[in-house]
C-alpha cells in the first residue's frame, strides 16, 4: 500500500520538488524567528517545499515552526523529517556507544535505544544518525567510541539491537525513530586512525570484516544508511556504485534512504575525484547516494543534469521514493506533526526512568580489568578513603562527546557517587590532583595542555597517605574522544602518569578508576597499581553506577569489546588477526613480533574480572563432523567457584584451518551472558552449522568451505581453539 501512495505523490512532483526531497539542510540560523546570516535562500526554499530533510533542528518548538513553514506554505506539502545525532541518548546521556558494549547485554542495548528515541521522538526528531556500525580497530581513531568495537560478530549483533530499539516495532509509533546505519563503508580503517584519511582495504577485508554488520543492520531492517567520508582504493565511498548500488540496494534487496555524511558529495572536489560540484552530484546519484547533506551539490547541479540528459530521471526518481518512502513508513504523511507533543516533551526528557536505566546501563558497561589481593569490593575495614585525580568531581566528562541535549556539568562525578554509597563512618577526602583541561581542544594547545601543572601534587599525596584506599580516576576527558579526536598516543595526557606514580608511592593501595572513549596505554598502572576499573564514559549516572562496582552492590559483567595495547605502536591491535607466515608469540628475530615489545594485548577483547571466579570444562561435541546443511552443538560447563553471584559472558570462537583464502585465527561465533550463583553450575551450548562457518570466498561469494575447522569456548579471545570438528561435503 505504501509503494502506491509513494508513486502517487511522485507523480505529482516537478524536478525542482523532487531534487528538493533530496537536500537536507542543517539549521544554521535559529528556525523559531527570521533567517539570519545569510540563512534567508535556505528558509525560502522551506516555504516552497524545496527542502526534504533538516538536521539539528531539536525540541517541539522548532520543529514545529519548521514544520509549518513547510506544510502551510509549499505546493506539495510533503512533511519534513528532522534527524539529529543522538548516539548515546537526547537528554539523559547513557555510556558512550563502546563503553555500552562491554555489557555484551543486547537487550540493555536495545532499550536505551529504545529510550534515547523516546526522549528524540518527544523533541521533535524523527530521525537519529545511530548506530555507527563502523568495526574500529585503532585505539587512534577517535570515533571508536561511537561503535561497538573490533569485532564483526559482536558490531553486528549490537548494531541490529540498536536499530530495533530506535526503530521499535512499529514504525508509525510516536515514540518510534528511523535509524542510520553508518558509516557505509569502511571509516574505521582509516589509515594511521587519523579520520577522514584514506583506506586502503581489498575486497576479502571489505566483505568479511567491514560489511557484516551493515548486512545485518539491512536484515533488521534500518530504514536509512549513511555513507561515508573516506575513499577505498582510490574511490570515495560517496560515489561507490559497488557499495550502494550492487550491494546494498542491488543484493541485499535494502529499499531505504541512503544519506550522504555532512558534505560528503562535495567533499570529492578536495579527494581529487570530482572537478566540480555538477561533477560530484552527478558522480553521487549515479552512485546511489539519495539526500546530499549540507552539500549543496544537488540543490545546485541536479536538476539540470537530468535536463541535460546526463542524469537519468528515473535515478532521481529512485532516490526520491526512498525518502517518500521513509516519511510513509514513520507515519508523517498522516501527521506531519507527529513528534510534536509538548506534554511528551515535559514528561519524557530526563525522566526518573530514564535515570534508572542509565544507572543500570553504567554499571553493566565497568569492566574489572585488575583486582589483586582482592582489593574490591572495597573491604569494610575501610574507614577512609581519598578520592583522587582530575576526573574524580568531574560532572561533564562522564557525559562524552555527541551528547546531543545533555545539559553540561550534569552527570553524577565518581566522587559524588562514592560520597553518595559510602556507609556511614566512612571518611571521604578529595584532591583534584592536577588540571586536565576541557577548553579549548584546537590542536596546539591539545597537546600542550597542561604539561606543567604539578600544583596540586602536594595535596593528592598528603591526601592518599592519610587514607586507607584511595581511588584514582583518570584517563580521558569528554571531548578526547569522537569526531576528529585522533591521537598518535593513547597514554595519559598531562601530568596524569606523574600523578599516578606520585600517589601509588604515597599508597600503594590503590584502585585506578579509568574514563576512557578509547582503549588506552594503561601498561604502567597494569604493572603496578593493584586495582583496575574501566569505566568508560558512563553518562548521566556515571559516579552512582562505579560506586555500585566498588562498593560491591553490583558484581561486574563488563568484558572489553576491544583490545588494549601494551603500547600504541601495536594499533591498530585486534584478536582476530591472521597467522602470517611466520607465526611467533616470542621473540624469534625473523618471526612476525616486536623487538621491543610483546605483540599480544595488554588486556585482550572479550576480557573481563568478576569478583567471583568461573572455570570452565572441557568442551563436548555432539559429533565431531557434519554434513554441509546439518549441524553439531559444542557444550561447556561453567561452574561459579567464588563466593558471590556473578554474571559470565561465555564466548564462542572457530577456527578456519584451511580456506580458499587466509582465515583469522580466531573469530567469535557466539556469545551467551548467563548468571551463576556461587557454586552453581551451567551448562551452555552452541549449534555450530554451515551457516556459521561461512564467509565470502576466494570465489566471491558467501559459502562455507569443507574442511577442519577448530573452536573454543571461554570467558575471553586469549586462547587458541583446540577442539577440532570438521565440515563435510
Ligand atoms: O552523523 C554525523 C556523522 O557521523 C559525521 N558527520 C556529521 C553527521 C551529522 O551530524
Amino acid at each position: 500500500a505504501i509503494e502506491s501512495k509513494v508513486d502517487s505523490v511522485l507523480s505529482l512532483m516537478t524536478l525542482d520538488e523532487k531534487v528538493g526531497q533530496l537536500v537536507q539542510y542543517s539549521a544554521s540560523w535559529d528556525v523559531t524567528g527570521p533567517a539570519t546570516g545569510g540563512n534567508e535562500r535556505k528558509r525560502e526554499n522551506l516555504k516552497k517545499g524545496l527542502v526534504g530533510s533538516m538536521l539539528n533542528v531539536t525540541g517541539v518548538k522548532a520543529t514545529r515552526e519548521a514544520q509549518r513553514l513547510n506544510m502551510e506554505h509549499s505546493r506539495i506539502k510533503i512533511p519534513l523529517l528532522f534527524g539529529y545525532d543522538v548516539i548515546h541518548g537526547y537528554k539523559t546521556m547513557y555510556p558512550v556507544p563502546l563503553g555500552e558494549s562491554a555489557s555484551w547485554d543486547l537487550d540493555l542495548m536495545e532499550r536505551t535505544a529504545r529510550a534515547a528515541a523516546r526522549e528524540s521522538a518527544a523533541a521533535g526528531i524523527g530521525w537519529t544518525f545511530a548506530p555507527m556500525v563502523d568495526v574500529s580497530r585503532d585505539a587512534r581513531w577517535g570515533r571508536i567510541m561511537e561503535g561497538a568495537g573490533e569485532d564483526p560478530y559482536l558490531v553486528s549483533k549490537i548494531g541490529v539491537a540498536r536499530v530495533k530499539g530506535f526503530q521499535g516495532t512499529d514504525y508509525t509509533n510516536p515514540t518510534s525513530i528511523a535509524a542510520c546505519a553508518k558509516h557505509f563503508a569502511g571509516y574505521g580503517f582509516a589509515e594511521a586512525g587519523r579520520d577522514y584519511n584514506t583506506v586502503n582495504i581489498g575486497m576479502n577485508e571489505l566483505n568479511n570484516t567491514i560489511l557484516p554488520p551493515f548486512k545485518a543492520a539491512a536484515d533488521a531492517g534500518a530504514l536509512t544508511f549513511m555513507n561515508s567520508f573516506n575513499e577505498i582504493d582510490g574511490l570515495p565511498s560517496t560515489a561507490n556504485p559497488y557499495l550502494q548500488r550492487t550491494l546494498l540496494k542491488g543484493a541485499w534487496n535494502w529499499k531505504g534512504l541512503m544519506v550522504s555524511d555532512w558534505g560528503s558529495i562535495s567533499e570529492m572536489i578536495p579527494h581529487g575525484y570530482a572537478k566540480d560540484l555538477k561533477e560530484a552530484a552527478y558522480l553521487a546519484i549515479q552512485a546511489g547516494s539519495d539526500m546530499d547533506m549540507e552539500g549543496n551539490a544537488y540543490e545546485s547541479s541536479l536538476a539540470a543534469l537530468v535536463q541535460e540528459g546526463r542524469v537519468d530521471q528515473e535515478l532521481v526518481d529512485d532516490a526520491v521514493r526512498r525518502v517518500l518512502r521513509v516519511k510513509f513508513q514513520l507515519g508523517l504523511f498522516e501527521d506531519p506533526y507527529k513528534y510534536c507533543d509538548e506534554e511528551a516533551e515535559k514528561t519524557e526528557l530526563y525522566s526518573k526512568a530514564n535515570q534508572a536505566l542509565a544507572l543500570e546501563a553504567g554499571k553493566k558497561s565497568i569492566v574489572l580489568l585488575k583486582n589483586e589481593g582482592n582489593v574490591l569490593p572495597i573491604q569494610k575495614s575501610v574507614k577512609h578513603i581519598a578520592v583522587i585525580g582530575p576526573l574524580a568531581d568531574d560532572k561533564d566528562s562522564p557525559l562524552g562527546n555527541w551528547r546531543a541535549q545533555a545539559e553540561a556539568n550534569s552527570a553524577v562525578s565518581v566522587l559524588e557517587g562514592i560520597k553518595n554509597y559510602a556507609g556511614k563512618g566512612v571518611k571521604v577526602t578529595y584532591a583534584k590532583g592536577a588540571d586536565l583541561s576541557t577548553g579549548d581542544r584546537s590542536f596546539l594547545k591539545h597537546m600542550t595542555f597542561n604539561e606543567d601543572d604539578t600544583s596540586g601534587f602536594a595535596d593528592a599525596v598528603k591526601k592518599a597517605k592519610a587514607a586507607d584506599l584511595v581511588i584514582l580516576v583518570v584517563g580521558e576527558d569528554a571531548f578526547q574522544s569522537g569526531e576528529g579526536r585522533s591521537q598518535t598516543d593513547v597514554g595519559f595526557a598531562g601530568v596524569q602518569d606523574e600523578l599516578i606514580q606520585k600517589v601509588y608511592e604515597a599508597n600503594p593501595n590503590v584502585v585506578m578508576v579509568l574514563m576512557n572513549g578509547r582503549p588506552m596505554d594503561i601498561s604502567w598502572s597494569a604493572e603496578h597499581l593493584p586495582a583496575i576499573v574501566d569505566s568508560w564514559l558512563l553518562g548521566a549516572q556515571h559516579g552512582n553506577a562505579v560506586a555500585e562496582v566498588l562498593f560491591g552492590n553490583y558484581n561486574p559483567s563488563g568484558k572489553l569489546p576491544v583490545s588494549f595495547p601494551r603500547n600504541v605502536g601495536q594499533e591498530p591491535l585486534y584478536y582476530n588477526q591472521k597467522s602470517t607466515g611466520r607465526p611467533s608469540e616470542i621473540a624469534e628475530v625473523t618471526y612476525s613480533h616486536y623487538i621491543d615489545s610483546r605483540r599480544d594485548a595488554l588486556y585482550p577483547f572479550g576480557f573481563g574480572l568478576s569478583y567471583t571466579t568461573f572455570t570452565y570444562s572441557d568442551v563436548t561435541l555432539s559429533a565431531d563432523s557434519f554434513q554441509k546443511g546439518g549441524a553439531i552443538t559444542a557444550s561447556v560447563t561453567v561452574t561459579n567457584t567464588g563466593k558471590v553471584a556473578g554474571e559470565e559472558v561465555v564466548q564462542l570462537y572457530v577456527r578456519d584451518l584451511f580456506a580458499s583464502l587466509t582465515r583469522p585465527i580466531k573469530e567469535l561465533k557466539g556469545f551467551q551472558k548467563i548468571q551463576l550463583k556461587a557454586g552453581e553450575s551451567k551448562t551452555v551450548s552452541f549449534t555450530i552449522d554451515e551457516e556459521l562457518l561461512t564467509f565470502y570466498t576466494a570465489k566471491q561469494r558467501w559459502e562455507a568451505e569443507p574442511g577442519d575447522f577448530k573452536l573454543m569456548i571461554s570467558g575471553d579471545s586469549s586462547g587458541m581453539p583446540e577442539t577440532l570438528f570438521t565440515l563435510k561435503n
